[in-house]
C-alpha cells in the first residue's frame, strides 16, 4: 500500500475516534444535565393570615383547576408542609413520623410550574431542593396510569410514596405518615387559595411503572393541585 493511502486511513481513524468521543462526551454531559440536578425553592415561609380553624372548617377536596401556572413559592410552600424540616438539628418536620423514621418520600410532577421545567422530581427535606429525575411533562402518563381525570388540567401534582424496606419495624406506619403529610398540603393549599385531593384510587405498581419510581417504593397518595 502507498504511503499517501496509509495517510488517509490514519485520517480518517482519527477523526472517526475524536467523533465519537465527542459524541460520548456530549450524551453524558446531556445525562448529567437532565437528571440529578438539584434546584433550590425559595424559602417556606413559616408564618401566614389564615387561621388553622379556619383551614379545617373550609378545607374540601378539590377537583377542577383552572389551567394557569403555579409558581415555585407556591410549590415550595406546598412541598415544605408535606415534608419540610422544621427542626435541622435534629431532623424532624412538618408531620409526625413513627420513631423518627421518615418512610415517606414527595414526589412532584411539574407539567406547568412558572420557572420550573417540566419533568418529575424528587423533594429533598434537607436543603429544601428538587432532584430532577426526569424531564418533560408526565402528567399525561400519570393520569394514564391512575385514571383519575382531575390529573389531566392540573398544572403539577405530589406523589406520597412509602418506603417499603424501611417500614419493617411495620409495615402501616408510611400510610399513616402519608395521611397525616396530605392533610398538611391539604391546609397549605388552602391557605394559598389552591385546590388539592388526596387520592387513592389507583394501582400502585401502575403508578410506579409510569413515573419509574424506585422498586422498593410503593405510591401511596396523589395530589394534583392548582388555582381554584
Ligand atoms: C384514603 C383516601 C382515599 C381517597 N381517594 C380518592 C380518590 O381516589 N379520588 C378522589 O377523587 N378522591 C379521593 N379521596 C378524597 C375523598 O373523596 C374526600 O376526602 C371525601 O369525599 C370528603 O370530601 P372532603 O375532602 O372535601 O371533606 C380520598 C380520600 C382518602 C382519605
Amino acid at each position: 500500500m502507498k504511503m499517501h493511502a496509509l495517510r488517509r486511513i490514519l485520517a480518517v481513524v482519527v477523526i472517526a475516534a475524536a467523533c465519537s468521543t465527542y459524541l460520548f462526551v456530549s450524551i453524558a454531559v446531556a445525562q448529567e444535565k437532565s437528571s440529578g440536578a438539584m434546584i433550590t425553592m425559595p424559602s417556606p415561609k413559616l408564618d401566614g393570615s389564615v387561621s388553622v380553624e379556619k383551614g379545617l372548617a373550609e378545607r374540601r377536596s378539590v377537583r377542577a383547576y383552572k389551567p394557569e401556572a403555579v409558581s415555585m413559592e407556591e410549590v415550595s410552600q406546598i412541598l415544605w408542609a408535606a415534608q419540610g424540616i422544621t427542626e435541622p438539628s435534629k431532623g424532624y418536620r412538618t408531620a409526625p413520623s413513627a420513631r423518627g423514621t421518615y418512610v415517606i418520600h414527595v414526589y412532584l410532577v411539574a407539567g406547568n410550574v412558572s420557572g420550573l421545567p417540566a419533568g418529575l422530581y424528587r423533594y429533598e427535606p434537607k436543603g429544601h431542593t428538587l432532584v430532577k429525575l426526569s424531564e418533560g411533562d408526565k402528567k399525561g402518563d400519570l393520569l394514564k396510569a391512575a385514571g383519575q381525570a382531575p390529573i389531566g388540567p392540573a398544572p403539577a401534582a405530589l406523589i406520597i410514596s412509602g418506603v417499603t424496606d424501611r417500614s419493617a419495624a411495620n409495615p402501616n406506619w408510611m400510610y399513616l405518615e402519608a395521611g397525616h403529610a396530605s392533610q398538611n398540603v391539604y391546609l397549605q393549599a388552602f391557605t394559598l387559595k389552591l385546590g388539592t385531593v388526596t387520592m387513592a384510587g389507583f394501582k400502585p405498581e401502575a403508578v410506579s411503572r409510569a413515573l419509574n419510581l424506585p422498586e422498593k417504593e410503593q405510591p401511596i397518595y396523589i395530589m394534583p393541585f392548582g388555582r381554584k
